[in-house]
């Protein structure tokens, strides 16, 4: 189990927190005392981000995204002019029809997920990186389906696909930012009961988050690219 970690508090901009895990993340770093700026999709509805931010003494605010859309981006990012986060976490993400196999799969869905999943959370890493305090941390939502060592079972061979593309791009941006102090994390949050993971899933939303958000915690300070599951057990790529 990962450690509580120190208590000291910070920032983090969340990207995708409307719901599920994200979501638990804003709600769990709140609790720590941290304040929260999460983001959602451009859309008049309310999330369960939007309750968590009333009830925070504006620790917690909302930011629109969506991560497909470079002009959104580029607007964030001067919308939080000046600000310094501890943290960025990039946790957006999709998934098609698990059983559908790269045979199947129409032209347009491969680009939906991998667009949602590998080129836009490193365009928002890209474009939001200055953001982040020189020692700060940047984390990305991967996934345990993106080990290609572990991929011995098939299934969900899209998302696979685009969490693997993720973790190699993110691999490229920690050789091209070897010399920075950054902590950078691909995390593996474990296969959880959300809408993205289903009802199926092995673990509760309580039993990852909490544990994932320590794991990032306890790598502040430690420069370089890390590919970590939420109980801060390194995956293999
Ligand atoms: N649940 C699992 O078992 C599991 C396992 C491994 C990895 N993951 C990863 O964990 C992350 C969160 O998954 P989840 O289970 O919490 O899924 P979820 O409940 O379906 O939530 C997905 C989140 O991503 C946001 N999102 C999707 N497309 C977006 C876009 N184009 N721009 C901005 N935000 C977008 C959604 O916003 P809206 O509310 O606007 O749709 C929502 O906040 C994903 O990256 C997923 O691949 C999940």
């Amino acid at each position: 189990m990962p450690s509580s970690s120190s208590n000291s508090t910070g920032s983090i901009l969340i990207i995708g927190a409307s719901r599920g895990l994200g979501h638990a993340m804003a709600e769990e770093f709140f609790k720590k005392g941290w304040s929260v700026v999460g983001t959602v999709r451009a859309s008049p509805s309310r999330t369960k981000l939007h309750d968590l931010a009333d009830g925070s003494d504006d620790r917690v605010t909302i930011e629109r995204l969506d991560i497909n859309e470079p002009a959104q981006l580029a607007s964030l990012r001067q919308r939080l002019d000046g600000r310094v986060f501890d943290m960025l976490f990039v946790n957006a993400g999709t998934i098609n029809v698990p059983t559908e196999t790269i045979a199947e799969v129409t032209t347009e869905e491969f680009v939906r997920v991998m667009v949602t999943n590998a080129l836009s959370p490193m365009r928002t890493v890209e474009g939001l990186q200055d953001l982040v305090s020189p020692t700060g941390l940047i984390g990305v939502m991967s996934s345990g389906q993106g080990s290609v060592s572990n991929n011995t079972t098939g299934m969900r061979e899209v998302y696979r696909g685009s969490k693997a593309a993720l973790n190699t791009l993110m691999r490229s941006y920690a050789a091209r930012h070897a010399d920075e102090a950054r902590a950078l994390v691909l995390m593996a949050p474990g296969w959880v009961k959300t809408d993205l993971g289903g009802p199926d899933g092995r673990l509760t939303i309580e039993e990852s988050i909490p544990n994932l958000v320590n794991v990032l915690l306890d790598q502040r300070g430690k420069p370089g690219l890390e590919y970590l599951d939420y109980l801060g057990r390194t995956v293999p790529w």
